[in-house]
């Protein structure tokens, strides 16, 4: 089993660069089964969730070239005979259920697995489905399979009861190529819906409106190859952010839209951190004395995002005074809570609901990750702790970051990974 060895209270200094987005890339890559033409993709990170979303269009006869040094992905989807993707795959990685959208417009039908729940919550597809029959598909469910057909894919007006992102991607790929125009109401708006229209745009679609509330999809006969950058994962910035606020350091992180993270600019503001930006993509963190508290709720974009509670919680549990943090997303997202628990932090969960209790300090401790998010929190913490931490079922951190614990050793982190066999021969030293 992998894990992370870290030695806490040492304050973070220097700069760092976030990478590509892994929640832009998984999207643009089930996106590209939508052409027969070829498709660069660049500043794709070396995540385990890209490594699986390469897998699932491998198995779908797609052609994949990915240069991990480059950060560069070639797929040419021109020769796909198969529209079943492995179910094995599907069922590990959720956002897998992208490539559903794509092979209806392409082919008129599919044969997919139901993606499973996971740590955070059940992850229904029922907006999917819903938005995807208004446009003429027909389902037919058994066995935990989902068949998909339709004679031709024909722009309706969808409303979606909750700004679902995957569910607007899903729908907005199938719209690029029915028949007629379709609208998407109440839709996410996140930066990573952005980006994809922006990738369906430059292969000959006709989508404007990302990023609002309401998107128009003019259907085309067809797309064509082309080349796409990735944004900036805004969730890595957050995470990177954070690191410097929890060890009370100095950092310059870069390749930051900084508008994609307002929502934690304003929320570090009101706990006190010293944070400004130093130019249109890069901020300085600087920890002045010790942050206050600061209540907190989560919600769909521009909300504050889900994907930083985690990590913003190891903020509040060293915060001065009593916080309240509010998860309206997923039903489950308080996972990280026991490793912090353990750690010495002082927080009680209610439901949805969490209050923390600002401590003086966490106190090193073995930990064990659920999930992406919460390993990150995790992590975060045994970097502000006194003495040494040590973080199990790092995998999942790899889900989602590519090298950032080499990234974070470059700022002045203490932090090794090992396998679990090595546990026995060390002593961790208390300090
Ligand atoms: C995307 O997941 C992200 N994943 C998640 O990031 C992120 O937390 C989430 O959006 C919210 O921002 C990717 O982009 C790959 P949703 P997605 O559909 O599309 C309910 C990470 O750590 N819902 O907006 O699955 C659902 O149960 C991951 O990087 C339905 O009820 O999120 C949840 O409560 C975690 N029916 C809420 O909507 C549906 O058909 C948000 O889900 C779909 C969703």
């Amino acid at each position: 089993m992998n894990e992370l060895l870290i030695r806490g209270g040492v304050p973070l200094h220097g700069s760092v660069k976030v990478k590509g987005s892994k929640n832009a890339s998984l999207p643009v890559i089930a996106a590209s089964l939508l052409t027969d033409g070829p498709v660069v993709i660049e500043e794709v990170p070396d995540l385990l969730d890209v490594r699986t979303m390469i897998e699932v269009v491998k198995s779908l006869h797609a052609d994949v070239n990915y240069d991990s040094s480059r950060e560069k992905l070639e797929i040419n989807a021109g020769s796909i005979k198969n529209q079943e993707p492995s179910c094995e795959l599907v069922q590990n990685m959720r956002a897998s259920f992208l490539v559903l959208g794509p092979l209806l417009a392409r082919f008129g039908k599919a044969r997919i697995t139901l993606p499973g729940g996971c740590a955070i919550g059940s992850r229904p597809i029922d907006l999917h489905l819903k938005g995807l029959a208004g446009m003429g598909v027909e389902f037919s469910v058994s066995g935990g399979m989902i068949e998909a057909r339709t004679d031709r894919l024909r722009g309706e007006r969808i409303y979606l009861d909750y700004p679902s992102v995957g569910a607007t991607e899903n729908i907005m790929m199938a719209a690029a190529m029915a028949e007629g125009t379709t609208y998407i109401e109440n839709a996410a708006s996140e930066p990573e819906i952005v980006d994809l229209a922006n990738f369906l745009n430059s292969a000959g679609a006709r989508i404007s409106g990302a990023g609002m509330k309401s998107i128009r999809i003019k259907g085309t006969g067809g797309l064509n190859g082309t080349s796409h950058s990735v944004i900036p994962d805004r969730i890595e910035a957050g995470t990177l952010i954070l690191s410097a606020a929890v060890t009370g350091g100095d950092v310059v992180v870069n390749n930051v839209l900084t508008d994609h993270i307002s929502p934690l600019v304003a929320k570090l503001k009101e706990t006190g951190v010293y944070i400004e930006e130093v130019d249109i993509s890069a901020v300085r963190i600087k920890k002045g004395g010790r942050t206050r508290g600061v209540d907190l709720k989560t919600l769909p974009y521009p909300g504050f995002p889900t994907d930083l509670q985690p990590q913003f919680m190891t903020l509040l549990a060293l915060s001065e005074g009593t916080s309240l943090v509010t998860e309206t997303v997923f039903e489950n997202r308080f996972m990280h809570v026991d490793g912090l628990l353990r750690m010495d932090a002082d927080v009680i969960v209610e439901g949805n609901r969490a209050v923390v209790q600002g401590r003086n300090a966490l106190q090193g401790a073995t930990v064990q990750a659920s999930d992406l998010r919460a390993s990150a929190a995790l992590l975060l913490a045994g970097l502000a702790a006194e003495g040494t931490t040590i973080v199990s079922n790092i995998d999942y951190l790899w889900r989602g970051h590519s090298g950032l614990e080499e990234r974070l050793s470059g700022l002045g982190a203490q932090i090794e990974w090992r396998t679990s066999s090595d546990q026995e021969q060390l002593e961790i030293s208390g300090e």
